[in-house]
């Protein structure tokens, strides 16, 4: 009898007790909609909203398996990790996916797996999405960049699953739009003549086509014969590239190779590549992929807008890539944007994302940006402004020199330190080295706490590129990198051939047994925000890295 009336009791205060238990918790919030967007009232209730839920993970566990197959003298190194491998150490809790299922399964939502298994996605009016996250979905328009987009504040998800729920995507993050590290900035009449010109031809001086670049670096014209040594190229924004042009690009600058060596087209987002609207970028970035790996299988990934924003089509091509049973040896990309205008959490998550796929033994590359110390964001700065992804210690970041060699850093590379990422233990020598020797200069105005870039650096000015049928002069750390990249898939065909597996995630190895295959560059300097910038100097530095590779050099490193 007792019995009976307590537990009835206790019954009732459960049921009463139940909705203060899983009360709404406000999960993400910002105070205002980031410069340049303007409310514009509310959209239609009935609009479908795509959103995507990041399960929370502690990425430990990657990050130790990624730097036990990375750093030169483990054991495992360069043992990469498969799909499966690499998905079991990423799996999120079961209580977790639980939490979360239950708590939509009540709300009359379903979730669907998203690109991995660290997201879920949901598809939801504008209406239940306001009331399930207790949000304000609202129409921003942004005039200056024209992009409409829906938007809340600030959202809310109940205690049962706020621990085991990272972000909503996209929600309190706006889109941002990527950079194409392309300069405007002349910098020629600056070029160095000095008597070290003789291993490359004097044209080299203003004018850097695929012979310049194999003579400065030591890289062999020898086509690749390995089939399984693969590229992948970016394109973002519409930056289409032709395959006449680069015909033309090999007849006039690579007459030893088949005009008609060319290179595949994948679609990421419904991104398109419209051959009769060639771009800067996209033309730069085959042509000096193509052109310098020879005969290394190519394919650009054209990533199209529809997903809202850039910084979205950064995350979906890389889970594409994950999600790929034999991913590219090496993924080369010309984009990025300023650091402080992507979404801390959503930089994470992208950040995490580039080590799974290090982890599976692709060499990532990132140009470093073009504006000195600064994002290229337009306006002041009263601080130095990072890019990104250079901040992200799972990716190789390249920048910019100048001139034949011995060259000097490109005055617009960009470079700096992260405020988002941490130095990673790779290296923390390389930059307390630096700061030690930079002193006080530029103090107060970065991170010293931050992850350092670029890592390493080459020649970004005046390539020759084939742009709808006329050769152009263009000069960025756009340029740099897809060479840069290509250096590594020659590395990791000899690598391959040799019965060897290829490189995988660089940093480890460029931060120690890798570091003197490379050129110090220790002239120059990047200025920005009304300073001089960082001045390069003997070691790695903020402009120019470790220095430019040297292919010889990469095989004795790599004991071939
Ligand atoms: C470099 O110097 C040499 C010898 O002084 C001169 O003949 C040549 O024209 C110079 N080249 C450039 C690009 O200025
Ligand atoms: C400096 O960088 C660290 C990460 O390395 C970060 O936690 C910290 O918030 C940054 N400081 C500023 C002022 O941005």
């Amino acid at each position: 009898m007792v019995a009976a009336g307590l537990l009835a009791f206790s019954f009732i205060a459960l049921a009463l007790g139940a909705p203060t238990w899983d009360a709404l918790h406000v999960h993400d919030a910002r105070s205002t909609a980031p410069a340049g967007y303007k409310a514009s009232g509310a959209p239609d209730p009935n609009e479908v909203l795509n959103l995507r839920i990041a399960l929370k993970k502690d990425n430990t566990p990657l990050v130790q398996k990624l730097l036990d197959v990375s750093t030169p003298g483990s054991k495992n190194y360069r043992k990469f990790l498969t799909k499966a491998q690499v998905a079991a150490l990423t799996a999120p809790s079961d209580d977790g996916v639980k939490a979360i299922n239950a708590w939509l399964q009540k709300n009359g939502v379903k979730a669907t797996p998203g690109a991995t298994n660290q997201w879920l996605n949901i598809e939801l009016p504008v209406s239940k999405a306001n009331a399930l996250l207790d949000a304000d979905f609202t129409v921003y328009k942004n005039p200056t960049t024209g992009v409409t987009t829906i938007r809340t504040l600030a959202y809310s998800v109940p205690a049962s699953v706020r621990p085991y729920l990272d972000f909503i995507y996209p929600a309190t993050a706006f889109p941002v739009q990527a950079k194409k590290g392309i300069s405007s900035v002349h910098v020629s009449g600056t070029f160095h003549n000095s008597t070290h010109v003789a291993r490359a031809d004097a044209s080299c001086a203003t004018a850097i086509t695929p012979t310049c670049l194999q003579q400065f670096y030591n890289v062999p014209t020898d086509p690749a014969t390995q089939t399984s040594s693969t590229m992948a190229v970016s394109s973002f924004v519409n930056s289409f590239a032709s395959t006449s042009d680069l015909s033309g690009f090999l007849t006039q600058f690579r007459p030893d190779i088949p005009s008609s060596t060319s290179f595949s087209v994948t679609s990421v987002d419904g991104g398109s590549n419209d051959e009769t609207q060639p771009s800067t970028e996209g033309s730069l970035d085959i042509q000096y992929t193509v052109g310098i790996a020879t005969d290394v299988p190519t394919t650009f990934f054209t990533v199209g807008t529809q997903n809202d924003g850039d910084v979205t089509g950064f995350l979906d091509l890389v889970n594409n890539l994950i999600a790929l049973d034999s991913p590219p040896s090496v993924f080369t990309t010309s984009f990025g944007f300023p650091e402080e205008l992507v979404d801390p959490g959503l930089a994470n998550n992208i950040c995490n994302a580039y080590a799974q796929l290090g982890a599976r033994g692709t060499s990532i590359f990132f140009s470093s940006g073009d504006s000195g110390v600064d994002d290229g964001q337009g306006g002041s700065c009263t601080t130095f402004r990072p890019t990104f992804p250079s901040g992200c210690p799972f990716v190789t970041v390249v920048g910019a020199t100048q001139g034949v060699p011995p060259e000097s850093a490109a005055d617009f590379s960009s470079g700096g330190f992260s405020n988002v990422f941490a130095v990673p233990d790779y290296q923390s020598g390389a930059v307390s080295g630096y700061l030690g020797k930079l002193g006080s200069t530029n103090a107060g105005l970065f991170n010293t706490s931050g992850r350092g870039y670029p890592d390493i650096s080459a020649a970004g000015v005046s390539y020759q590129v084939n742009i709808g049928g006329t050769v152009t002069d263009v000069s960025g750390t756009s340029a740099s990198t897809p060479f840069v990249a290509s250096t590594v898939a020659l590395l990791n065909d000899r690598l391959v051939a040799a019965g060897k597996a290829p490189m995988g995630f660089l940093n480890p190895f460029l931060y120690s047994t890798g570091a003197s295959a490379f050129t110090d560059i220790t002239t120059g300097n990047n200025p920005g925000c009304g300073t001089d910038g960082f001045p390069a100097n003997e070691g790695w530095d903020p402009v120019t890295g470790l220095g430019t590779p040297d292919f010889n050099k990469l095989l004795t490193a790599v004991g071939l």
